[in-house]
């Protein structure tokens, strides 16, 4: 089992993250220079700070606190697919806030947490910007891929694998 607050850590960032994808898409499909996508992109970027923060404390803790070992049983392929998935997700989750950080602090508008304007560090650079933007885009890409590959190999262990079952559930993991 997941201790206690590794799954609650698990649990508040797959919501965070899937909102993030999904308000992220739909943002983008409302007319520029509108109150709504100016609403909507102010939205993304508060949470997105907040996520990041709740990031790096689960990473943190993640260094500092071992996983439960995989089940003897589990063949060394899926345990070496297990791992690099997690890693990935772990690298994956770190870049994006940054990426979107960058991309908006090259932007005309920088970036606001709930209304409060965090310094300027960089000056407006369109190219910057764009590319940024770009590789937000393939990150936010990147993690949906993995973790729907994630989400289905959750899915099949539940059900053929009842030594991995009930290891990020709620309410049934180890103290701390
Ligand atoms: C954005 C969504 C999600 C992200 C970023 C994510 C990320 C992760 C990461 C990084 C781990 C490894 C934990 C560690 O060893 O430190 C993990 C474990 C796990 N996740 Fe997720 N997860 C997400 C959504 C989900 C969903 C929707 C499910 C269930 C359908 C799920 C089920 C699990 C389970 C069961 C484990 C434990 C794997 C094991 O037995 O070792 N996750 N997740
Ligand atoms: C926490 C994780 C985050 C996720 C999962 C995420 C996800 C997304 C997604 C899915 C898009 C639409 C991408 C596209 O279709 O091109 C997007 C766009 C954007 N995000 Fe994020 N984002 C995150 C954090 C942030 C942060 C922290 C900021 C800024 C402080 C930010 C700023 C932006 C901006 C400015 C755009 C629009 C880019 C453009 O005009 O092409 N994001 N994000």
């Amino acid at each position: 089992m997941y201790t206690r607050t590794a799954v609650w850590l698990h649990w508040i960032l797959a919501v965070g993250i899937i909102g993030m994808l999904i308000l992220g898409f739909c943002m983008l499909r409302v007319p520029p220079n509108t109150p709504a996508r100016g609403t909507l992109l102010n939205l993304h970027k508060s949470l997105g700070m907040v996520l990041l923060a709740i990031i790096l404390l689960r990473t943190a803790w993640r260094l500092a606190h071992s996983p439960p070992p995989f089940p003897d049983a589990m063949p060394h392929w899926q345990r070496m697919t297990a791992a690099s998935v997690h890693i990935a997700l772990y690298a994956l989750l770190l870049a994006q806030p940054l990426t979107g950080y960058l991309t908006s602090a090259f932007g005309i508008f920088g970036v606001r947490v709930f209304g409060w304007e965090l310094p300027k560090v960089f000056t407006a650079n369109a190219a910057a910007r764009t590319a940024f933007a770009g590789i937000h885009h393939v990150g936010a890409a990147l993690i949906l891929a993995l973790v729907a590959v994630h989400i289905l190999a959750a899915i099949r262990n539940w059900y053929f694998s009842p030594s991995l079952r009930g290891r990020m559930r709620i309410g049934t993991s180890a103290v701390q």
